[in-house]
C-alpha cells in the first residue's frame, strides 16, 4: 500500500483523529460524549450512548455490578464522522478507583480532552490522568465545563492549571459572564463577536449558535462584555496565545469553555479536534524505530474484555492499528508467539451495539470477538514483523489473597484467575509460601477487587474469599535481594512474590518499611515499578 490518497492508509490516517475524554468522575465525561456524538450526528439524540437511567439506547454498562453502581468500568468505541474527518472517541472507565485500565486506554490515542468541572477544578483523577498524558507525550486540549452553573473564575481555574501542572493555557473560546450567568462565548480568534447559545432543555437537540457582532454585544450585555473584552486584551497582552508547537509538545493547553449539558461551546470542541489534534503518525517500536504508516498492517492490543455481551459468552480484543490496511478475513501474525492469527470476526464496537468492520486504517479501533490467543500489549502484524514496546504494568497499592470458596472447584477457579490475569483486571502474585491455590491479587484501585469477585462468581462458577494484606506499596528486586529480604526478618517471607512475567516483587506496609531494609541492605536491588499515582 503505497500513496497518500482516500483508501490509503497514510491518506485515511491523515483524516483520522483518536482522543478520549479524560477527567474527574461526574465531571460531565457521558453528557460531554454525547454532545460530541450529537454534534457529528453519530447519535440522533443526546442520552442514546451511555444508557443512563431513564435514557434510551446504546449502553456501555456491561456488567450488573455496574448497572448497581450506575458507573461504567468497560470502554466503548464511538466513531464518527465530522466535517470529513473521522474521529475515534474511546471511552474511559467512570470510576476513579479503576484507573490501571484507563491508562491501558491512553496508550491508544493521539489525543485527549481534559473535561474540568468549573466549580471544582482540578480534581484528583483530573490529576492522575494528566500525569499519564504527560508521561506518554500526549497533547491535552483543556474543556472547563458546566459553566451554566455557578463556578470559579476563569482567570483562577487558568492559574490552577498553569501553577499545578506547569502546562500554559491558551484559550481559544472565552466565555462572556461568570459562570452561572454565561451569556455567550468569544472564539478569540474573532474577538469581534460574541457566540450566543439558545438553550435546548436536556441537551436534547443540538444549541442553535447566534453570531452578535461586538458593537451589539457592547450593548446588549453591558459589563459582562466589557469584563470579557478586558480580559481577553489581558491575557492577549500576557501571550496566552494557542501555539501549535506548544501544544503537540506538552508544555501548552488550548482551553475551551463551554456547557456540555445544554450544548454550549461543544462545536468549538469538535473543530479544535479535527483542526489542533495531531492525526496518527508511525507508533515507535520496541527495537527503536518507527513503523511506517503506509507499511503492511500492524496494531496494538490495549484492552481485552471477557463477557462484554451476557448474552454471548465472548472475548473481545481491542485493537488500534497502527499501521497499513487492516481487512476483515486477513490472517495476521501475533508477534509475541509467531503463531498466525485470523481475523474472520472483527467488529467496531459502539457500546454494546457491535458491526462486523471490514476494513479499518490507522487510529481506528477494531474489536477481535474470540481473541482468546491475545493478551494486553499484544503487536498483530501483516508483512514485515513489528513489536510494539509493552504496556507499562502500574505500582499495585492494594493487596489481597483470594482463595476458592469451595475448594472442589479449584480447577475453575485457576482458570478464572489466569484468564483475569491476563486481561490485566488485577495483577496475580504468587509466594512461595503461599503457592499457587492462595495467589495475592495486586491492584492499583480495591475496586479490582470487586470486579474479580464478581467475575469469578459469575463466570467461571468460582466464588471466592478476598483476605486483605497489610501492605500498601511492592518494590521490584531479584533473588539476591528476596535471599537478603528472607534473612532479614524486616519482611516476612509471605512478602515476596513473583509476577507473570517471572518478576520478583517484594511487598512493604509502608515507604518507612522499605527505607529501613535499603539502609539495612544498601546493595540489594529494590526498584521502584511505575507509579500510577504521583
Ligand atoms: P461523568 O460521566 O463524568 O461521571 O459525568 P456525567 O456526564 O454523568 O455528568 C455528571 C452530572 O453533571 C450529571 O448530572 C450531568 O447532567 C451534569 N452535567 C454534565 N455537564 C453539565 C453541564 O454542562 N451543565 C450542568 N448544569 N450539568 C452538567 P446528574 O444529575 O448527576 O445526572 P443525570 O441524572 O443528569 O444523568
Amino acid at each position: 500500500m503505497s500513496g497518500q490518497g482516500p483508501g490509503t492508509a497514510a491518506g485515511e490516517a491523515a483524516r483520522r483523529r483518536t482522543f478520549a475524554v479524560i477527567s474527574h468522575p461526574d465531571a460531565g465525561k457521558s453528557t460531554l460524549t454525547e454532545a460530541l456524538a450529537l454534534h457529528a450526528r453519530a447519535i440522533t439524540e443526546a442520552g442514546a450512548v451511555h444508557g443512563k437511567a431513564g435514557r434510551r439506547g446504546v449502553s456501555s454498562d456491561w456488567m450488573e455490578m455496574e448497572r448497581a453502581r450506575g458507573i461504567s468500568v468497560t470502554s466503548a468505541v464511538l466513531q464518527f464522522d465530522y466535517r470529513g474527518r473521522v474521529l475515534n472517541l474511546l471511552d474511559t472507565p467512570g470510576h476513579a478507583d479503576f484507573s490501571e485500565d484507563t491508562y491501558r486506554v491512553l496508550a491508544a490515542v493521539d489525543c485527549a480532552v481534559m473535561l474540568i468541572d468549573a466549580a471544582k477544578g482540578l480534581e484528583e483523577q483530573t490529576r492522575k490522568l494528566f500525569d499519564v498524558c504527560r508521561h506518554r507525550g500526549i497533547p491535552v486540549i483543556t474543556f472547563i465545563n458546566k459553566w451554566d452553573r455557578p463556578g470559579r473564575e476563569a482567570l483562577e481555574l487558568l492559574d490552577e492549571i498553569e501553577r499545578e501542572f506547569g502546562l500554559r493555557p491558551t484559550p481559544v473560546t472565552w466565555p462572556v459572564g461568570i459562570a452561572g450567568y454565561l451569556r455567550g462565548l468569544v472564539d478569540v480568534r474573532e474577538p469581534d463577536a460574541m457566540l450566543r447559545y439558545a438553550r435546548t432543555p436536556g441537551g436534547a437537540q443540538q444549541a442553535v449558535e447566534e453570531r452578535v457582532d461586538a458593537e451589539r454585544a457592547a450593548f446588549e450585555e453591558g459589563a459582562d462584555w466589557a469584563q470579557a473584552a478586558e480580559e481577553l486584551e489581558l491575557l492577549a497582552a500576557d501571550g496566552a496565545v494557542h501555539d501549535q508547537d506548544g501544544f503537540l509538545g506538552g508544555a501548552s493547553t488550548p482551553v475551551f469553555f463551554g456547557a456540555a449539558l445544554p450544548n454550549i461551546g461543544v462545536r468549538l470542541l469538535l473543530d479544535a479536534i479535527v483542526d489542533l489534534a495531531p492525526a496518527p503518525a508511525p507508533r515507535e517500536l520496541a527495537g527503536g524505530g518507527r513503523r511506517p504508516l503506509e507499511e503492511e498492517f500492524s496494531g496494538l492490543v490495549f484492552k481485552v474484555q471477557a463477557n462484554m455481551d451476557p448474552a454471548h459468552r465472548d472475548r473481545i480484543a481491542f485493537l488500534r492499528v497502527c499501521s497499513g490496511v487492516f481487512r476483515r478475513g486477513m490472517t495476521v501474525t501475533r508477534a509475541a508467539s509467531g503463531r498466525p492469527f485470523a481475523t474472520k470476526y472483527a467488529h467496531s464496537v459502539f457500546g454494546q451495539d457491535r458491526s462486523m468492520v471490514d476494513t479499518a486504517y490507522p487510529g481506528d479501533v477494531v474489536g477481535l470477538v474470540n481473541a482468546t490467543a491475545l493478551r494486553v500489549g499484544d503487536t498483530l502484524h501483516a508483512g514485515p514483523p513489528a513489536a510494539f514496546p509493552p504496556l507499562p504494568t502500574f505500582a499495585p497499592e492494594h493487596f489481597a489473597i483470594a482463595r476458592p470458596k469451595d475448594i472442589g472447584r479449584s480447577k475453575q477457579f485457576r482458570r478464572g484467575i489466569d484468564q483475569l490475569d491476563e486481561e490485566g483486571v488485577v495483577q496475580v502474585l504468587v509466594s512461595d509460601a503461599r503457592g499457587e491455590q492462595a495467589p495475592v491479587l495486586a491492584a492499583v484501585g480495591p475496586m479490582q477487587f470487586d470486579v474479580v469477585a464478581h467475575r469469578m462468581a459469575g463466570e467461571f462458577a468460582a466464588p471466592i474469599t478476598l483476605e486483605t494484606l497489610p501492605y500498601r506499596l511492592a518494590r521490584a528486586t531479584d533473588a539476591t535481594g528476596g535471599e537478603q529480604l528472607n534473612r532479614s526478618r524486616l519482611v516476612r517471607g509471605e512478602a515476596l512474590v513473583r509476577r507473570r512475567d517471572k518478576q520478583v516483587l517484594a511487598l512493604f506496609p509502608d515507604t518507612w518499611q522499605a527505607a529501613s531494609f535499603e539502609r539495612a541492605f544498601p546493595d540489594s536491588p529494590l526498584e521502584p515499578l511505575l507509579a500510577a499515582h504521583q
